[in-house]
């Protein structure tokens, strides 16, 4: 969830560090910190708040370093303050550490360093990776890592710099992501590719386990036990502009404007390598998919599609409740693990958990080389390019064209409906031209505290999906509910001061919908609706009605998600809230 930034080259490095971290802002941001090796000594800033707190307390001080490293944090140990912000060191001032992750056994390490005599002053789990590599640290730093980690359990990711060995960086992979960036006469490391797009794009994801030495001339990988690895750079398809605002107010904005783009790229992918996956979805008794968030509900929507196309029965699971669950899984089932940053944990542990039960790993991820990507069996690829804001939304879209291509891939009539796929960008670019309409309705609901969304079939998802937006970004109370189901519970909170959204296109279960609005309105509940054009009837039934271009009705999430999207982020704009950071929330989630 935090983020680290690294760097070692030839230039001053607290401006690489400063905007790799600026970069890194979606991760976390309650406060941040840079450690550089400054004429021989350690050179230490944190500041509780955003990036730019950091910027301002260092603006102006000419620091000649050229090796350090920087976080920006999304606490887990220990409140935000700035004796909890990274970099934490050791009690001679002599190694700082970053740290991204959990260290499950600090409390018992810290008993034992403190036995030691050690100082141990924040109440953060990392500060114990900085006393133990300086306790083991025998003039090899790399070495001094190496003890280090044999002691340390949990899911993590740090890099450490030291004033006995100025010129280099060790950082060490173990369950949170860390990616090399190649550069000439200089290297970096982060915890997420786009830090280092203004740099390189030519990267080394590592694995767990793997620990990088890295110096200005030169990069080394070991495995735990310090041998040697010989590891491949990748290219990445991303630019540093992919991964900038571009004249919109907000990434989120920039992200849910580029759908027409970023559908159209990932779909053309699909038709053009003809949906190859080299196995059949139906030489399985079932299909599992799990995921988180978002993602998640991509999945729902891709249950409804596989089941009709390939006709295999699909479980769509929460990444957190398959990982402990006792289901009997085995050879016989295929897990499908849908993640934009391929490094959620719960999806990453609960995927690799079946795998080694014998089930096979198909994953559907954004970020090429991420640690899911690396550990499928095989992966499909959204080509949507750098996500930045938290709230989810092309990546959304950009999953369910995955995986609507996927479930066409069994039917006959493949041709047909790839051909109707191909419209859906335009046909998107169509709602977008709409926004501000949906604008002018977002604003009348912005000051209502709670609200409900609802839908049936492939709609309830997108309901599903409104309510997460609204929540997240806007902190309006929302739920999403099939909207069957409203009748045995939710219906009890409607009432004037609760709207509700409907999602409502034409399709096989849209008389059943009509019939849900009226108990609504029934119980003076004001209605908002996404619906069809031309539908005059839901037209005469909703308070305000959102329209959009009629399709096929297997197509409608494509089209019916925009305008929910859009319609939070009008909300929480309108409030004044920060949008791409939502509080308490961060973008890709690597604890537990
Ligand atoms: C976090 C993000 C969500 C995202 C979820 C799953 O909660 O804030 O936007 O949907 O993680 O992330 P993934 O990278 O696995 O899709």
């Amino acid at each position: 969830m935090c983020g680290i930034v690294g760097y070692a080259g030839k230039n001053p490095a607290l401006l690489v560090l400063l905007q790799g971290l600026e970069r890194l802002e979606y991760r976390g941001y309650d406060s941040a910190g840079v450690a550089l090796i400054e004429n021989g000594t350690l050179f230490i800033e944190k500041k509780v708040g955003k990036i730019r707190e950091l910027i301002r307390s260092v603006w102006g001080k000419e620091l000649k370093a050229t090796v350090g490293i920087g976080h920006t944090r999304w606490a887990t140990h220990g409140e935000v303050c700035e004796l909890n912000a990274h970099p934490h060191t050791d009690n001679r001032g002599e190694f700082a550490v970053v740290h991204n992750g959990i260290i499950e056994n600090y409390r018992e390490l810290k008993e034992e360093l403190q036995r030691l005599d050690v100082e141990y002053r924040s109440q953060t789990d990392t500060e114990a990776i900085a006393h133990l590599i300086a306790l083991n640290y025998q003039g090899d730093l790399l070495e001094a890592v190496l003890k280090g980690i044999k002691k340390l359990k949990g899911a993590y990711a740090f890099a450490v710099i030291s004033v006995k060995e100025p010129n280099k960086i060790v950082a060490v992979r173990y369950g949170s992501p860390l990616v090399v960036g190649i550069g000439r006469g200089e290297n970096f490391i982060a915890s997420d590719i786009p830090a280092l797009l203004p740099f390189t794009r030519k990267v080394i994801p590592l694995d767990d386990g793997e620990v990088v030495d890295l110096r200005p001339d030169g990069v080394h990988i070991y495995d735990s036990e310090g041998n040697l690895l010989v590891k491949e750079a990748i290219d990445v398809p991303w630019d540093a502009i992919s991964a900038e605002k571009g004249g919109f107010k907000h990434f989120m904005l920039k992200e849910i404007f580029e759908q027409p783009r970023t559908l159209g790229d990932t779909i053309r992918g699909y038709i053009s390598r003809d949906y190859h996956i080299p196995f059949s979805l139906r030489d399985f008794r079932r299909v599992i998919v799990v995921a988180c968030g978002t993602s998640y509900h991509a999945g729902l929507v891709g249950k409804y599609w596989i089941e009709k196309y390939a006709r295999v029965p699909v479980d769509v699971v929460y990444a957190s409740e398959l990982r402990y669950s006792d289901a009997p899984i085995g050879e016989k089932d295929i897990i499908i693990a849908i993640s934009q940053s391929g490094e959620t944990a719960d999806t990453r542990f609960s995927a690799l958990s079946a795998k080694d039960k014998g089930a096979t790993l198909l994953s559907i991820v954004n970020v090429i080389g991420s640690a899911l990507d690396r550990e499928s069996d095989y992966s499909l690829y959204t080509h949507a390019g750098p996500e930045i804001g938290v709230a989810a939304t092309k990546t959304f879209t950009a999953q369910l064209a995955v995986l609507y291509s996927l479930a066409i891939s069994y039917s006959e009539d493949k041709e047909r409906l790839t051909e109707n796929l191909l419209k859906i960008p335009g046909l998107v670019e169509e709602v977008l031209s709409i926004a501000d309409r949906i604008r002018e309705i977002a604003l009348k609901y912005a000051g209502y505290k709670n609200m409900l969304y609802l839908g049936r079939h492939l709609s309830y998802p997108v309901a599903l999906e409104g309510a997460l937006k609204l929540k997240e970004i806007s902190y309006i109370h929302a739920e999403g509910y099939p909207a069957g189901e409203m009748k045995h519970g939710p219906i009890a909170l409607i009432d004037e001061k609760t709207p509700t959204f409907v999602i409502c296109p034409k399709d096989k279960v849209y008389e059943k919908m009509l019939s849900n609005i009226e108990e609504v309105l029934a119980r003076k509940g004001k209605v908002i609706g996404v619906g069809f054009q031309g539908d005059s009837e839901l037209r005469e039934l909703c308070n305000d009605l959102i329209d959009v271009p009629s399709v096929h009705e297997d197509l409608t999430p494509f089209l019916t998600s925009v305008p929910v999207q859009l319609f939070a982020y009008y909300i929480a704009d309108y409030l004044g809230l920060d949008v791409d950071q939502p509080r308490n929330l961060a973008k890709t989630v690597t604890v537990e």
